[in-house]
């Protein structure tokens, strides 16, 4: 059995995906190492990430609850943890713990290159003002989004978001109620419409709703949807009911996976084989 040097942390864990397609990863490149999932309850959080400092070590993805709390643990943030104020993965460079975020690029990735999307001076509406939403507006930002509305059902949340970061960009930043009223002025020359609430989640709490009214979209839109359980959202069949193109959230998800594998291993990471992976455990 390969060592396990490498994984992700998070709690409750559930079934992840990520040790379906970063196991591919790592045998693609005969990397002798095996992703572990590792539950790791908040009180003993400290000492695992302790742990990843032994010299064999390499990586560890981290998600929910532990993206903010990993950051007093380790030593140093990459650009796009700092700005997103999360950490998705932590770099073992020699002893020394390195935090970044690849929820960003990995959305990036997603949708220009298997979405196809032109992001330079377009107009987007990112539903949603949660730590998905932040890694989502820098992305969008950092590509040069012209207009971005964030909307969210508390119009407060949103509002904090769109001003922190219409400080620091040329992009028109603002922010709006989650209503077809609120919306409706914006709505006709959008390009992008992005789902980050957990409207539409298997389990989660409106998991047959679409977060928006499908009167909103236009043909030619295209719809990304954070959520990737299901994999076709209510949002998603809006979309494509509309007219417009649809991207489900498995794509950021091993996309994520795919830049931080890359990080850590400094390999290309092998994205048609580890969605091959992803389709397989899925049932797909
Ligand atoms: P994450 O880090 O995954 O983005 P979060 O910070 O809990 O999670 O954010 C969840 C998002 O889904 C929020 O924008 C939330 O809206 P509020 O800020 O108003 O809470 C949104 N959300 C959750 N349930 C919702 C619902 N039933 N209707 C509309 N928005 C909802």
């Amino acid at each position: 059995m390969p060592p396990a040097n490498i994984g992700i942390i998070g709690h409750p864990l559930g079934h992840t995906l990520s040790p379906v397609f970063q196991n591919v990863a790592l045998r693609h490149h005969g990397i002798d190492a095996d992703f572990t999932a590792w539950p790791v309850a908040p009180a003993d959080l400290a000492a695992k990430v302790e742990s990843f400092r032994a010299p064999d070590f390499i990586a560890s993805c981290v998600t929910l609850p532990h993206k903010q709390a990993v950051i007093p643990m380790i030593d140093e943030l990459a650009d796009s943890a700092k700005a997103v104020g999360a950490v998705n993965w932590i770099i073992n460079d020699g002893g020394k713990l390195i935090g970044h975020n690849t929820d960003a690029p990995g959305f990036y990735r997603a949708l220009t290159e298997l979405g196809g999307f032109h992001v330079a001076g377009c107009n987007a509406v990112v539903l949603g003002a949660g730590g998905a939403a932040r890694a989502i507006v820098y992305a969008l930002v950092n590509a040069g989004v012209r207009k971005l509305t964030i909307a969210n059902r508390t119009l407060e949340r949103a509002e904090a978001l769109a001003s922190e970061f219409a400080a620091t960009t040329d992009s028109e930043v603002t922010a709006a109620e989650m209503t077809t009223d609120a919306l409706s002025p914006v709505a006709p020359s959008l390009n992008l419409w992005v789902n980050t609430t957990s409207v539409g989640m298997a389990g989660g709490p409106a998991p047959d709703q679409s977060p928006i009214d499908s009167s909103l979209i236009r043909s030619g839109q295209t719809g990304y949807d954070a959520v990737y359980a299901p994999p076709e959202t209510p949002f998603l069949r809006a979309i494509k009911d509309a007219g417009g193109t649809g991207l489900g959230g498995l794509t950021m998800l091993v996309l994520q996976g795919a830049v931080g594998f890359e990080l850590a291993t400094g390999k290309p990471a092998p994205v048609a084989e580890m969605f091959v992976a992803v389709d397989k455990a899925i049932g797909k």
